[in-house]
């Protein structure tokens, strides 16, 4: 596997490479797990190369705290890199990204304001930033992202839309623990405590699953989930929302609805913020 950290270095070696190969790009902030590995796998599925990145981006940290404890394990990155067949790693630092000071940006619109970005501020701002930077960067020809991430899957592909990157932007579906836990790189803070509590993430995802398929209406399946979180004083829900997937708006009504429904919940267990959603077709 190559590797570069310098943005000059790796832009001759993509000059160098025959012309006619296509490239399949992952972005990542290591401490790689499953998730990012199906990524990987999916990539050379599609590509003749594929390249990821390690990049713990700051302007998408809301909070300095969670910056400062965001778990780093280059050396494990790497061999999982290597094992998953990955041929080409970026990995820079944060001056070769942010080098200079004009810092001009991507304005996300009203999708990033809800969920995740009503809870931290300006995250996806950043989000965009850093992947229009590697974007105009790797030059790949596919993006790949998990669908764990909905609201970051489907601003990107917006972005890719309103910006006419000549991108294919392709989704990989959550991969989970035998539990049902989402793969996420922040597990690895939660002791076994946690990791059991944390598991009510998936278990309400699931009962609003079993409330939908019996045709209940979106306020009584919100109201019954948040009752539940509420009964377990050690998890602290941040939201629970019923969402159209590809206008990415929340929905108070089925008939709001197309093709398919998305339940997306955030919570914190402990000080460790987990996310986790689901799609259902309607
Ligand atoms: P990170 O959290 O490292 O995730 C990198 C990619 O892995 C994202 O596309 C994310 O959706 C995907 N992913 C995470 N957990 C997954 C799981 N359990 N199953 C499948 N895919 C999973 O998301 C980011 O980094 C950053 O915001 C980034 C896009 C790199 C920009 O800095």
């Amino acid at each position: 596997m190559e590797v570069f950290s310098s943005i000059e270095t790796y832009s001759k070696w993509w000059k160098a490479q025959p012309k006619n190969l296509t490239l399949g790009f992952v972005p990542t902030m290591g401490a790689l797990h499953q998730g990012h590995v199906s990524l990987i796998k999916e990539s050379k599925k599609h590509s003749d190369l594929t390249i990821a990145s390690i990049f713990v981006n700051p302007t998408q940290f809301n909070d300095p705290n969670d910056l400062l404890k965001y778990p780093r394990t280059p050396e494990k990155d790497i061999e999982a890199l290597h094992e998953a067949g990955c041929d080409v790693l970026f990995m820079p630092s944060s001056e070769e990204i942010y080098n200079n000071k004009y810092n001009i940006t991507i304005n996300p619109g009203p999708s990033a304001e809800i969920l995740e970005g009503s809870f931290r501020p300006g995250h996806f701002k950043g989000v965009l930033q850093i992947v229009s930077k590697l974007f105009n960067i790797i030059r790949p020809d596919i993006g790949l992202f998990g669908n764990k991430d909905l609201q970051q899957l489907q601003l990107i592909k917006k972005m890719v839309l309103s910006l006419n990157y000549q991108i294919d932007i392709k989704g990989v579906d959550t991969v989970r623990e035998e539990s049902g836990l989402a793969m996420s790189s922040r597990n690895v803070r939660l002791d076994s405590k946690e990791r059991d509590q944390a598991l009510q993430l998936i278990k309400n995802l699931n009962f609003a699953r079993q409330m939908w398929e019996k045709g209940e209406e979106l306020a009584k399946i919100k109201s019954a989930v948040k009752e539940n979180f509420g009964n377990f004083g050690s998890l602290k829900l941040e939201y629970f929302e019923a969402v159209e997937p590809e206008a990415f708006e929340i929905v108070n009504s089925r008939e709001d609805l197309n093709s398919q429904v998305a339940f997306c919940v955030a919570a914190y267990v402990g000080d460790v913020r987990l996310i986790d959603n689901i799609v259902i077709d309607n």
